[in-house]
């Protein structure tokens, strides 16, 4: 069975489609079988970022409502033989997803595949809520500062009570992204330090990644950043919180600082 992975925020435009896209390709780089799901009804962002906009025939809205089989919805990535986008619709109907059809979708996603990254929708609402539903692990993507941070406390508060897992007690494995890092920024003091944001939501950082223009360049070319340009800074960052996904231990390190966030955490702790 495959593991079902939300990637969620509440505040939009942190990062989401972007994280969704290149870590799901990071772990298809891997040799993994990964589905990328759109549930962000009526925006489809994640196709023009994975570049498949123009072949985009039939979307979860029409497999749910029984308009398409699955495998006709789903398109293979043209790069990657294992990596897979399930589209969203951009119908205006955001009742277009039923919990029951959601469910089927999921169930059979989770046969199929290693891996099935829900890409949420911003907001506290039934898409977001949808999207975390059938959760094994959530990745939550904040960006250093205030606003964004507030309402990433309010996604794990959703992400402990309105899932499956909560309800049957189980404890959702929840992880850090934090995105848009700007060490100029932090420097001047213009962002929350990476220490804060840990402190204020108290779960486990899964990746620090750097505010870059490859990322932008990536996304205009229709590729997941990781395949894009697999050396930038930010596509190192992602193929590592990729392997920590997958269970790997390894150091994080800020960006534009020498020393590891641990060793930095350690020594403060050893003043
Ligand atoms: N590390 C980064 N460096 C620079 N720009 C970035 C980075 N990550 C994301 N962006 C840009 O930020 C914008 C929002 O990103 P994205 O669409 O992934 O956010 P989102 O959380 O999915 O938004 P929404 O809530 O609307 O779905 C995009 O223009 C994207 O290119
Ligand atoms: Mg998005």
């Amino acid at each position: 069975m495959g593991k079902v992975i939300v990637v969620t925020s509440g505040k939009g435009g942190v990062g989401k489609t972007t994280s969704s896209a290149a870590l799901g390709a990071a772990l298809a780089q891997r040799g993994e079988k990964v589905v990328v799901v759109d549930f962000d009804v009526g925006l489809r962002n994640l196709d023009l970022v994975m570049g498949a906009e123009r072949r985009v025939v039939y979307d979860l809205v029409n497999v749910i409502q029984g308009e398409a089989k699955l495998t006709q919805a789903l398109i293979r990535d043209k790069r990657l033989e294992t990596l897979f986008l399930l589209p969203a619709s951009q119908t205006r109907d955001k009742d277009a997803l039923t919990p029951e059809g959601v469910e089927l979708v999921m169930a059979e996603l989770k046969r199929v595949f290693d891996w099935v990254i829900c890409d949420s929708p911003a907001g506290i609402e039934r898409g977001a809520t949808l999207a975390m539903r059938h959760a094994d692990m959530a990745v939550v993507v904040t960006n250093p500062e205030v606003s964004s941070v507030r309402d990433s406390d309010r996604i794990i508060g959703l992400l402990d009570s309105k899932t499956l897992k909560a309800e049957r007690g189980e404890r959702m494995e929840k992880h850090l992204l934090l995105t848009r890092y700007d060490p100029n920024r932090a420097e001047r003091g213009d962002m929350l330090k990476v220490e804060d944001v840990l402190e204020i939501l108290s779960i486990p950082l899964i990746g620090i990644i750097p505010e870059s223009m490859d990322v932008l360049r990536a996304s205009n070319i229709g590729a997941p950043v990781t395949l894009a340009d697999a050396r930038s800074a930010p596509a190192m960052a992602y193929f590592d919180a990729a392997r920590r996904l997958a269970g790997e231990v390894l150091p994080i390190t800020i960006p534009g600082e020498k020393r590891g966030l641990f060793g930095k955490i350690f020594g403060r702790r050893a003043a």
